[in-house]
Formats: C-alpha cells, sequence, structure tokens
C-alpha cells in the first residue's frame, strides 16, 4: 500500500523545498558519468512535482544550481544547462496537465541567454495555472540574496521611501527573491549530507528539517511521503510551549 493513504490531508506542509543532492555519487556507484546522474536525477524531479500536485502541496521549491555550482567544471556546468534547457520543453506538457506554475529565484542575469529564453517561455505559459508553485532555485545563494536585500532597502532609506525604524519581517521578506512564496514549511535533504549549503536562510526560520541518505536519482514519490509523514508526527512549536500549542 503506498503511504499517501497514511498522509493528513489537513496538515500537509504548505511549502517543500528540497536540497537534490547525490547525482555524482549516484554515477559513480555506477560507473557511470556524472551527467547520467543528473539526468537520472531529472526524472526525480519530474516524480517529486506531480506528486505534490496530487496531494495537494501548494509551493515546492528545489534548489537546481547554486550561485557556487559556476565553480563545477565548464563541461558539467554546460551539460546541466543542456539538461535545463530540453526537461523544460519536455515537461511543459507536464506542467500544463497538472495545472502547475513554474517561477524562479535567484540571479537570472549570469544563466545562459537559451536557458533565460526558455524559461520565459515556459514561465509565460504557466503563469496562470495555481495547483502548485514549482520554484527553480537557479543561479540561487542566500547570502547573495540577503546582500541584493540589504542595498535595495538601503537605497529607499537613502531615497527616504522607507525609514530605518519601520524595517520589519514583512519589508524583508518583500525584497527577497522570495517575496512570493510563504516560509518554508520542510526542507528536505538527499544523499546523507546535513548542510543548508546556501539555501532559503532566511526562509528556513521555523522549517522542519529532513535528511534522508537516499540519493536523489533514487528519491521516489514515495520517499516524498516518507518526509511528509515524518513531517506530521513533528510538533511545530514556534517558540511556545507543547501546552501552549496544544491549548
Ligand atoms: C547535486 O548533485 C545536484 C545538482 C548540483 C543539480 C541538481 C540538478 C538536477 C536534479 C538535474 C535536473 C534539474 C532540473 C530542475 C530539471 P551532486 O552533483 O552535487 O552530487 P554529488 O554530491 O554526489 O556529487
Amino acid at each position: 500500500m503506498s503511504l499517501v493513504n497514511k498522509i493528513d490531508k489537513s496538515k500537509l506542509p504548505n511549502h517543500i523545498a528540497i536540497i537534490m543532492d547525490g547525482n555524482g555519487r549516484w554515477a559513480k556507484k555506477r560507473g557511470f558519468l556524472r551527467n547520467l546522474g543528473h539526468k537520472s536525477g531529472a526524472k526525480s524531479v519530474k516524480q517529486v512535482v506531480e506528486a505534490c500536485a496530487e496531494i495537494n502541496v501548494k509551493f515546492l521549491t528545489l534548489y537546481a544550481f547554486s550561485t557556487e555550482n559556476w565553480n563545477r567544471p565548464k563541461l558539467e556546468v554546460e551539460l546541466l544547462m543542456k539538461l535545463l534547457i530540453s526537461s523544460l520543453k519536455k515537461e511543459l506538457n507536464t506542467l500544463q496537465k497538472n495545472n502547475i506554475k513554474l517561477i524562479t529565484i535567484g540571479n537570472q542575469e549570469s544563466l545562459p541567454s537559451k536557458v533565460l529564453k526558455e524559461l520565459s517561455y515556459v514561465i509565460e505559459k504557466t503563469k496562470n495555472n495555481n495547483q502548485l508553485t514549482l520554484t527553480l532555485a537557479l543561479s540561487y545563494g542566500s547570502r547573495e540574496e540577503i546582500i541584493k536585500t540589504i542595498k535595495e532597502i538601503s537605497l529607499k532609506v537613502k531615497n527616504n521611501l522607507i525609514s530605518p525604524e519601520n524595517i520589519d519581517i514583512s519589508i524583508i521578506n518583500n525584497h527577497l527573491y522570495t517575496r512570493n512564496l510563504p516560509d518554508v514549511d520542510l526542507l528536505i535533504r538527499t544523499s546523507g549530507e546535513q548542510r543548508i549549503s546556501n539555501f532559503l536562510l532566511w526562509q528556513i526560520a521555523y522549517a522542519e528539517l529532513y535528511f534522508t541518505d537516499v540519493l536523489w536519482p533514487d528519491f521516489s514519490k514515495e520517499n516524498l511521503f516518507e518526509a511528509i509523514l515524518n513531517y506530521q508526527k513533528r510538533e511545530r512549536r514556534f517558540g511556545k510551549t507543547s501546552e501552549q500549542i496544544n491549548e
């Protein structure tokens, strides 16, 4: 029996974020080139996106390419960009069929023009979909995002558009790449690593963290359901006491 039936639909995480890790190790274990790991990883992306739409998770954010990933060998970066383009072309139908809206976060200017072109096409085509918002973090780094936010707010302070004493959580939220997204409820990282790696540092303030040894290309719908079930067993206190939560 699928684990999906055990999920309490009234206690779903509204926003799931995933650090998809382990493509390289998955390939190495099989004697394949790393690229095959990424290709296989793209299949897991499809599985997980469909599963979220199916069970009514409203926001899914995937760490597809970090600012630090630009330092990988040139060929691997090129292949990842090609894979992104081909996946966007191939999966536009899946997005439409499942009523999924695609958006991106990150420093888009550094992406190759071919990627930008394909992204803007799919973003435009899916902009009215509302079952699930799929966010691809591309050329994304949380520190870069925070620096950009501070610069934008400072400029507004300088121009008397914001007064420093009014700076609060919502002003900061409204200047981040994620300005249209709610806080993350559940952060998943695959492959046994237990790090955040510069992903959504501000947005995961109260997220539940879930680490699994499963390598990303092996991560299936059932693994996602397992993570959600684990999340549902936790008591989220947001700084309050257990008694206050259960009042
Ligand atoms: C980490 O594995 C994964 C990435 C750097 C890229 C994630 C990309 C995909 C899942 C492919 C396609 C994505 C989309 C959105 C279509 P790693 O290479 O760091 O693995 P390792 O730590 O085992 O070397």
